[in-house]
């Protein structure tokens, strides 16, 4: 039966280049996408730049320009990043369109009719310098509990305390540096609070990954525990979106277009290539929808998206897909070591997409796992897989068809052919249920049955026996057909070369189907190599150029933000930066007395939800005892026997628990943490770091 599917990627903000971190989502969900068009299926993938909010006011602003020219800028530049990356979206749209306008306007007056929309006078921080209001990100102070200066206003980095921007010690605008004051004003809210019960269903039918059906489960609650809040769909003027109906000087909220611009960019596809919109969208259609996301929109996509189709008349998503974030050499990306890749950098260093994509592939299990871009085994395995193992099996059989054949082959047949046809239900169904890591191990199975077949047989010293022509010939034609069905399942990983495959074999663009049919009597083209090696120097010219050392000097971690944001948070790449100039001076810096630290012990604090008590030598007569906010992360008794990095010189503090002596330095943004520091091997208690 041929299905009907559409398809979503996240859509990624307007204000911030595409990275590496970014082409997980891209490539996976493009690598599903052309596996389904292969099987037949009518497959729509569709996808757009998320435009609106203060973020990209802000950042047109800074810059000059109006909003739409920054974004007609920026769709540019990730058009072009994802079409060299062979993500091949039916259409990449934008959030600030008509068919979004209209469809947002509809769905809003659907939800209003269905009794779903509230309006509350809610009290917000306003910056009276700039006249706007501030969202949480945008104004810093001190944290309420620990007293860190300088925090975001929704959580502090220091303490891992999450709070309401009105908790702040002393608030300033990230925008003006203005004082803020709190202001009344009258926000629409969606009742989320009443969609328990269908949300609760929805999420227990299929729909999610078991870990994100448990986060769901948390989120919502049991019948009766009334865990949700309404959700604030409106934002006061000066906003850059759309205006609500009726309700001058008010605006959708960026997240609650974002997802109905899943639906705009499919409606100016549906104009473009004749397809009912209204197939896809109705309540109770046949047709399936799946969207690819990142862990840290599961809160969007799992709870006020499905109830915002659901009491707005429309279908529910067939399936939400959540992928967990990369990291690079183990770690988080990072501007200074130069692992903050964006796809153009990859683009003019490394060159070919498809080691990427292989990789990448190679990693994705279709769980919410983090993956990991090992930049050493990446070269390793490019080269060992892709070039050693799949093109050295036509490299080194078609010379001898060319010479010896006039390029003409002949039926093949072989042991090691059947195999590879038997394997082809496991590696769909790896495929589809984007296990892509399981599928690529199967085929490299395969492909290393191939190339033992070559080996044994020895096409180089059968060609030395003239009165072994038929011989060669059947080698060679049985092992470019062990070439032919491999090139058929690495397609929707590896497209261009398939492309190139195909023009050398001299068939049509190949399908799941054409597994069945042999190549037979063919004549093929001559064969011109078609991977080169990947050297370890490309890889670090990249990290190189990427090396942000200015930045790494002077902005905090925060700003390094692999773009990855909080489920709250209004915009990944909208991070203010620190103000320029905000520089402190060395005297001001050796002010702070930071000294290696050997955890003498570490232990739980009955009834403290994020602290652990640790004893700390510096080499005093006694050592410290401080309160690290760190229980979510470490376990007590691995940090025993430790060094780390304290702050000596800190006020004592009396906290419910007792004195803290100190305080234990962490690095933690959006993306996870806390994570404590090691000296490098030498470094002994009570050393003074500077
Ligand atoms: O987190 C992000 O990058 C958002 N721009 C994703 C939006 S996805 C969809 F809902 F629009
Ligand atoms: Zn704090």
């Amino acid at each position: 039966m041929t299905r009907k599917l559409l398809v979503t990627s996240a859509l990624p903000y307007a204000n911030g280049s595409i990275h590496l971190g970014h082409l997980v989502e891209y490539i996976q969900t493009d690598i599903w996408v052309r596996f389904q068009k292969m099987q037949g299926h009518t497959v729509h993938y569709v996808c757009a730049d998320d435009t609106h909010g203060t973020p990209i006011m802000l950042r047109a602003e800074k810059e000059g320009i109006t909003p739409e020219a920054l974004i007609e800028k920026v769709h540019a530049e990730h058009s072009q990043d994802f079409a060299e990356f062979l993500v091949q979206f039916d259409n990449y749209y934008s959030t600030n369109s008509e068919e979004n306008r209209q469809l947002s306007g509809n769905i809003y007056r659907a939800l209003k009719a269905n009794g779903k929309i509230a309006t509350k006078t809610i009290e917000q921080y306003f910056d009276p310098v700039k006249n706007m209001f501030l969202p949480d990100r945008f104004i810093k102070g001190e944290c309420p509990k620990c007293h860190a200066k300088d925090q975001y206003g929704d959580n502090c980095e220091v303490c891992g305390t999450t709070y309401s921007p009105t908790e702040l010690i002393n608030p300033f605008s990230a925008v003006s540096g203005a004082t803020p004051v709190r202001k009344e004003t009258e926000h629409y809210f969606f009742k989320l609070s009443e969609c328990a019960d269908f949300l609760r269903d929805w999420t227990r039918s299929g729909t999610l990954q078991a870990e994100a059906a448990n986060k769901m489960s948390e989120w919502v609650g049991e019948a009766g525990e009334n865990k949700l809040s309404d959700w604030d769909i409106s934002r006061d003027a000066p906003y850059f979106g759309f205006e609500i109906p009726d309700a001058p000087g008010k605006y959708f909220y960026v997240w609650l277009d974002a997802p109905i611009g899943y639906m705009a960019s499919f409606k100016n596809l549906c104009a473009k290539a004749d397809i009912d919109f209204d197939e896809y969208w109705k309540k109770d259609s046949t047709t399936e929808l799946y969207h690819f996301i990142g862990k840290d929109i599961l809160y969007f996509h799992a709870l006020f998206w499905p109830a915002t189709l659901e009491y707005s008349g429309h279908r529910t998503p067939t399936q939400v897909f959540a992928h967990g974030f990369l990291t690079v050499n183990g770690e988080k990306m990072s501007k200074s070591r130069g692992t903050f890749i964006t796809a153009r950098s990859y683009l003019e260093h490394v060159k070919n997409p498809e080691y990427l994509r292989y990789y990448y592939a190679a990693k994705l299990n279709g769980s919410m796992e983090d993956i990991d871009l090992n930049l050493e085994d990446f070269v390793a395995r490019v080269n060992s897989d892709l070039v050693g193992k799949y093109i050295n099996i036509a490299s080194r059989t078609a010379g001898f068809v060319a010479k010896k054949f006039d390029n003409k082959l002949i039926d093949a047949q072989h042991a090691v052919i059947d195999e590879m046809r038997a394997a082809v239900p496991a590696i769909a169904e790896a495929y589809a249920a984007r296990d892509f890591a399981r599928a690529l191990r199967e085929i490299m199975k395969l492909t290393d049955a191939a190339n033992a077949y070559v080996a044994e047989a020895a096409p180089w010293v059968v060609a030395k026996d003239d009165s072994k022509a038929a011989e060669l010939h059947t080698i060679c034609s049985n092992a470019l057909e062990m070439f032919r069905l491999l090139t058929i399942y690495l397609k929707p990983v590896l497209p261009n070369i398939a492309v190139a495959v195909e023009a050398f074999l001299n068939v049509q663009p190949l399908q799941w189907s054409d597994v069945g049919q042999g190549l037979g009597a063919q004549t093929i083209q001559p064969y011109n190599h078609m991977v080169t090696r990947l050297e370890g120097k490309q890889i670090e010219a990249m990290v190189e150029a990427n090396k942000d050392s200015l930045q790494a000097a002077s902005t905090p971690a925060k700003t390094e933000s692999a773009a990855k944001t909080s489920a709250k948070s209004e915009a990944k790449a909208d991070t203010p930066a620190v103000e320029e100039g905000a520089y402190i001076s060395i005297d001001d810096f050796t002010k702070v007395d930071l000294r290696i630290a050997h955890i003498v012990s570490a232990e739980h604090v009955e009834g403290a939800e994020k602290l652990l008590k640790l004893l700390l030598d510096i080499g005093e007569e006694k050592p410290r005892q401080v309160f690290a906010g760190i229980k979510s992360a470490y376990d007590p008794a691995t940090l025993v026997g430790r060094l780390t990095v304290m702050v000596a010189n800190l006020a004592p503090r009396k906290m419910k628990f007792g004195m803290s002596e100190g305080m234990v330095l962490a690095a933690s943004d959006e993306r996870g943490g806390p994570y404590i520091l090691s000296p490098d091997s030498g470094a002994q208690a009570g050393m003074r770091v500077k």
